[in-house]
């Protein structure tokens, strides 16, 4: 199964993948995880998107698709994948169009975490990430606390909180996506392939309704 999670900064694409990942046994592609890998390692690619997004800006098309590229050439994607940040403008869309196209794949679903401007902004402020790449638990300090403060809940490594979380970047990051990535609303809705869920709400709440779109 091949599932493209949609929604802004914040909607929570990346909390609900996680618990995806045990549900359906196939692995996350998150590609803001990959360039933030990328930029601990201090790759050129890594350190050329890091410029972007400190911004609240899109990393250039060709370099996203370049890399959602070679990560679907691996191996581990026999039994499907979920797309978390991936694609976000319609080039994009377009070009993972063409490659699944020579892949003999679709795309099943791409679902929409559907979720108010404000309370993005809220709940960016407040995230945590956990510091362990193989992890990247995230938390929240008022909406979803680890139980003991800074520390990762399931590595038990400290969390850190991103760059790009900060309110001026935040408020970038919601214009790019309402301009830029909104409009793919539409394109998969004329797909039939548009899958709509409420992203407020309890996070196991949001996992039920995905579920159901699922099943
Ligand atoms: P990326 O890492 O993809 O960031 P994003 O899309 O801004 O999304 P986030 O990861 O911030 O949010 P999320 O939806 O995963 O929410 P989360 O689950 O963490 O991209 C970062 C940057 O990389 C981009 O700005 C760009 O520069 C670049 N980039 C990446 N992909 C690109 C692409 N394809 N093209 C070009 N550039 C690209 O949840 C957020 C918080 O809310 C957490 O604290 C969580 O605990 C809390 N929370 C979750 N659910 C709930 C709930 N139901 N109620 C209350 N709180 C909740
Ligand atoms: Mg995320
Ligand atoms: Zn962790």
């Amino acid at each position: 199964m091949i599932i493209a999670l949609l929604g802004g900064p914040g909607s929570g694409k990346g909390t609900q993948a996680k618990k995806l990942i045990d549900k359906l046994g196939i692995p996350q592609i998150s590609t803001g995880d990959i360039f933030r890998a990328a930029l601990k390692e201090a790759t050129p690619k890594g350190l050329k998107a890091k410029t972007y997004m400190d911004k609240g800006e899109l990393v250039p098309d060709d370099v996203v698709i370049g890399v959602v590229e070679e990560r679907l050439a691996k191996p581990d994607l026999e039994k499907g994948y979920m797309l978390d940040g991936f694609p976000r403008t319609l080039p994009q869309a377009q070009a993972l169009g063409e490659i699944l196209k020579k892949q003999s794949k679709v795309i099943d679903h791409a679902i929409l975490v559907d979720v108010p401007d404000e309370e993005l902004v809220a709940r960016l402020s407040g995230r945590r990430t956990c510091k362990n790449s193989a992890c990247g638990a995230m938390f929240h300090v008022m909406f979803n606390a680890p139980k003991k403060e800074g520390v990762c809940d399931v590595c038990g490594t400290d969390l850190y909180q991103r760059d790009d979380d900060k309110e001026e970047v935040i408020r970038e990051r919601l214009g790019v996506y309402n301009k830029q990535t909104a409009p793919l609303i539409d394109y998969y809705e004329s797909q039939g392939l548009l899958r709509r869920v409420k992203g407020v709400g309890p996070i196991d709440q949001i996992f039920a309704s995905i579920e159901k779109v699922l099943s």
